[in-house]
């Protein structure tokens, strides 16, 4: 899976900034910003004095340490060198990726997750109230407005609030806490409105610290934190408590690991503050009641000003786990401990199901606070004036959402639970990805909106990170975005037991960076499902693949249905492990599944053991000849282009996946269903990457002239797609509900030919689709007769006839030796027939037509041409 560099990586380094990832080379030298030193900075202010310039006032050198010493994972380096790349491509530079993926911050509109449709009726409403007498809000979103406009000044959004935030907003938030938890009171006066969580963490930090040196205030902070903490502890000159989270045990929270942090703090500081991320960031664990319970008995032991950062409370998808609030479980732990531990808890618009980062609302209750220092909390809130009040708006809406009663409530509830469903999906699969890839642990992911997985870096890779100055996550980490495009955080900017390496991966957005990240581990493991001829074409290219270098496929085990199916046989001629239908070892062995002419619908439970989906090769364009005959279908509709399409399958119904990827393929004139489905098979020549030959036969289809037999040759755009699927799958497209049509199993009952209504060229379409494997068919006399080797049109004039031709007459051509038989709109020619035996035309003429006198043939009334209508759907 790992690589080892060949290229030094770009990093764009500030101008004598050194980062946390850097791996000092003379030690000890002070990791950060800050490593920009003083010395240096007055030397170069000396030699612009001495040039004359006038120097500037705010330089390095007078640049506030504490802000030098903050640092911001989820927005450093690899975030700058992320924008770089997408500059560069903005510009044409080729990568070998379509696009980067920022799978580095939880920024979900960012990502295309679409907006709660009553919230932004509310917010809408707020902000431009002459909406009100618009029909197109309902009138709950319209009632909510009017509230919040009531309690702001002026009535409009454009006013400063109180500091706190709106009245009515913050008695919404006080009842909303009460129906949390079930009952447990809730005060308004307890709440303040926020500018987003971060806004009300830093207010509330900032009150904690004070002191000096060993009486230096500590916060004790997880291990892996959100970078928020060390980044207000920083310019706080707080004192960094770290007490890390269990991975062994799914990142769980361990109190004997907060009571050898705080005995080992206490030597040199004053722990006063226990920060809490539950459900946990980057860890996506969700804290259970009792350990709640311990950690709050924990905090009331040694005194400790809890904050409960619960800005996932939303975010729960693990079956097992329940969000507990540290306000709930501290009301039930009893009156000793609810009227004294000091707690504040944060909640956010930014997560959750509304996903609003930019609004940047939020709330924080603050419970058992000195009243003389709520005093002060205000005076600090009130120094910053209010919380945007559009942000103010969009928080009310989550937590006074519409009632079951009211006309919002049924498309509120719909988006609501579609968004976390997705998210629930998510995380299984980012789960699921992460673990097949060779090298990367990842832990349930049980809430939240990330994973922060563990990952091997082989010790030769960490040498080179050593030798280019960079922490091994980082040099991974930087790797991972030039090779793939997808940008993700080094397990270092949240901080990570000594000698591990982990990276944070925002698991929402569309999944394209999880199903990316394995990309770069093939050779897949795949799973082939086929059964006949033209499925044995791809599983033996598949089988040549895995042997050569080409690094694709990995492994191959076959699935194929009882009895005796040519791709069983290939299967067990080149010793493929075998399973029959339906196969029952898949979960964990497989990445990929590939169905080619299989004929069973794979059940949705089976679908979701691949963590890379299930591809199928189609022989259309689709959506059009969805079904089992495609290529028979495209012959007897006379198309003239087709093509071929990978696509993933979706469960429960035939061909209407996602198309990865389709090609265009003129259909050749007179070209039957075999020649045109053996080309189909070939399909995908000009893919070829370079340096592989382009096949013959090829080109020859190319040029639309079919002479002779086309090879079977290998479905080279299966390999193409399968060599880049997380590209595909990037910009996989869903099919068009236009066009759709549908291509049933080719029946004996299309075979016979409705003279009346089937024209010359329908009849050549036909004869080209089906009559290899199915004789044409009419009557005469009351029997069957078959009818063999086609010639096409004939050019008899009716007229020529001498007589007004009927639909099914028959005229035999001497100078040919063919039977002419007149249809529609002209005459079609046959050299043979089969009554009992095979007649040729002469033979036909001079022992029935002539000796009876009877020349026509009789239409029976199941007509292909109703048949081929039938076929299709809109
Ligand atoms: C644990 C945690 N707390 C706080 C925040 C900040 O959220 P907000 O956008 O509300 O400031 C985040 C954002 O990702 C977070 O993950």
């Amino acid at each position: 899976m790992y690589r080892v560099a060949t290229r030094v990586p770009r990093i764009p380094l500030r101008p004598g900034g050194s980062y946390p990832w850097m791996r000092p080379r003379r030690p000890p030298q002070r990791c950060g910003l800050g490593a920009f030193s003083t010395v240096e900075a007055a030397a170069v202010e000396q030699t612009a004095a001495r040039a004359g310039l006038r120097g500037k006032s705010l330089t390095m050198a007078t640049l506030n340490p504490q802000v030098k010493a903050v640092e911001y994972a989820v927005r450093g380096p690899i975030v700058m060198k992320a924008g770089d790349l997408e500059r560069e491509m903005q510009q044409g530079v080729k990568q070998p990726f379509a696009e980067v993926i920022r799978a580095n911050i939880g920024d979900a509109h960012a990502m295309g997750q679409q907006p709660i449709t009553f919230l932004r009726q509310v917010v809408a409403l707020c902000c431009f109230p002459e909406l009100m007498h618009s029909p197109a809000f309902p009138e709950d979103a319209k009632q909510r407005a009017r509230r919040v406009l009531q309690d702001c000044g002026g009535h409009s959004v454009g006013s400063y609030s109180a500091s706190q935030g709106v009245d009515c907003i913050r008695r919404d938030v006080a009842d909303y806490i009460t129906r949390r938890d079930r009952g447990v009171p809730s005060d308004w006066s307890d709440v303040y409105l926020t500018t987003g969580a971060s806004d009300g963490i830093m207010s509330i930090l900032k009150l904690l610290v004070s002191g000096q040196g060993p009486s230096r205030t500590g916060v004790m902070i997880p291990i892996p934190q959100y970078p928020l903490y060390s980044a207000a502890i920083s310019e706080l000159e707080a004192v960094q408590v770290n007490y890390y989270l269990d991975e062994a045990n799914c990142w769980a929270l361990d109190t004997e690991e907060l009571q050898r942090a705080h005995r080992a703090a206490k030597q040199h500081c004053q722990p006063r503050v226990l920060c809490i991320i539950n459900p946990g960031n980057p860890t996506g664990q969700v804290q259970s009641k009792k350990c709640i319970e311990e950690v709050l008995h924990f905090a009331r032991e040694e005194n400790l000003f809890v904050m409960a950062d619960e800005v996932y409370q939303d975010n729960v998808y693990s079956a097992d786990c329940r969000f507990h609030s540290f306000k709930k479980v501290l009301f039930e732990m009893g009156p000793e401990y609810f009227n004294s531990v000091e707690l504040v808890s944060f909640h956010s618009t930014s997560k959750g199901y509304t996903g609003e980062c930019g609004f940047r609302g939020g709330y924080m209750e603050v419970l058992n606070m000195d009243p003389q220092v709520k005093a002060q909390l205000v005076k600090l809130l009130s120094v910053r004036l209010c919380p945007p009040v559009s942000g103010q708006a969009a928080m009310d809406v989550i937590v006074n959402p519409p009632r079951e009663h009211e006309p919002s409530y049924a498309q509120f509830t719909k988006e609501k639970n579609t968004v976390l469903d997705s998210l629930a999906h998510k995380a299984r699969l980012t789960e699921q990805i992460l673990n097949s890839v060779p090298g990367i642990k990842c832990n349930p992911v049980q809430g939240a909106m990330y994973a922060f997985p563990q990952i091997y870096i082989p010790p030769a890779a960490v040498e080179e990170a050593e030798s280019l100055s960079l922490a091994p996550d980082m040099f991974y980490c930087l790797k991972l975005l030039e090779e793939t495009g997808i940008c993700v955080v080094p397990g270092s900017g949240f901080g990570q037991r000594q000698g591990t390496y982990h990276f944070s991966l925002w698991r929402t957005g569309s999944g394209r960076g999880q199903r990316r990240l394995s990309s770069f581990g093939p050779p897949w493991r795949l799973l082939f499902f086929g059964s006949d001829n033209f499925a044995v074409e791809s599983l033996k290219l598949l089988t040549s693949s895995r042997s050569s270098n080409e690094g694709i496929v990995g492994s191959l085990e076959v699935v194929t249905l009882s009895g005796d199916a040519p791709v069983k046989r290939f299967a067990q001629h080149h010793k493929l492990p075998l399973q029959t239908w339906p196969p029952q070892k898949v979960e964990g062995r497989f990445d990929v599944g590939v169905v080619v002419s299989f004929g069973c619908l794979l059940p949705e439970s089976l679908l979701n053991k691949f963590p890379h989906g299930v591809l199928n090769v189609h022989p259309s364009l689709l959506p059009r000849w969805r079904g089992p005959a495609p290529v028979f279908h495209t012959i007897l509709a006379g198309d003239t282009v087709t093509g071929v399409t990978v696509m993933q399958i979706r469960p429960h119904r035939f061909d209407v996946g996602p198309i990865l990827s389709q090609e265009l393929h003129p259909v050749p004139q007179h070209c039957t269903a075999e020649m045109l489905g053996a080309a189909l098979a070939c399909k995908g020549a000009h893919l070829v990457s370079e340096g592989q030959r382009v096949q013959p036969e090829l080109l020859v289809l190319v040029s639309g002239v079919l002479t002779r037999p086309l090879c079977l040759c290998p479905s080279l755009q299966l390999m193409e797609t399968l060599g880049t699927l997380s590209d595909k799958a990037a910009h996989q497209k869903e099919q068009s509900k236009i066009g759709a049509t549908f291509a049933p199993k080719i029946r004996t009952s299309m075979s016979w030919i409705v003279w009346e209504e089937q024209t010359c060229s329908q009849i050549d379409c036909l004869y080209r689709a089906i009559g290899s494997r199915i004789p044409l068919r009419t009557t005469w006399m009351g029997r069957t007769i078959k009818l063999l080797d086609f010639t096409g049109k004939c050019h008899i004039s009716l007229s020529d006839h001498g007589r007004n031709p009927v639909p099914g007459s028959v005229s035999y051509q001497k100078h040919s030796n063919t039977l002419a038989v007149c249809c529609k709109d002209g005459w079609v020619g046959f050299k043979a027939v089969l009554l009992k035996k095979r007649l040729t035309a002469a033979d036909f003429y001079n022992g029935y037509l002539h000796r009876t006198g009877q020349g026509a043939f009789v239409s029976r009334t199941s007509s292909p041409a109703r048949l081929l209508r039938d076929s299709t759907v809109s």
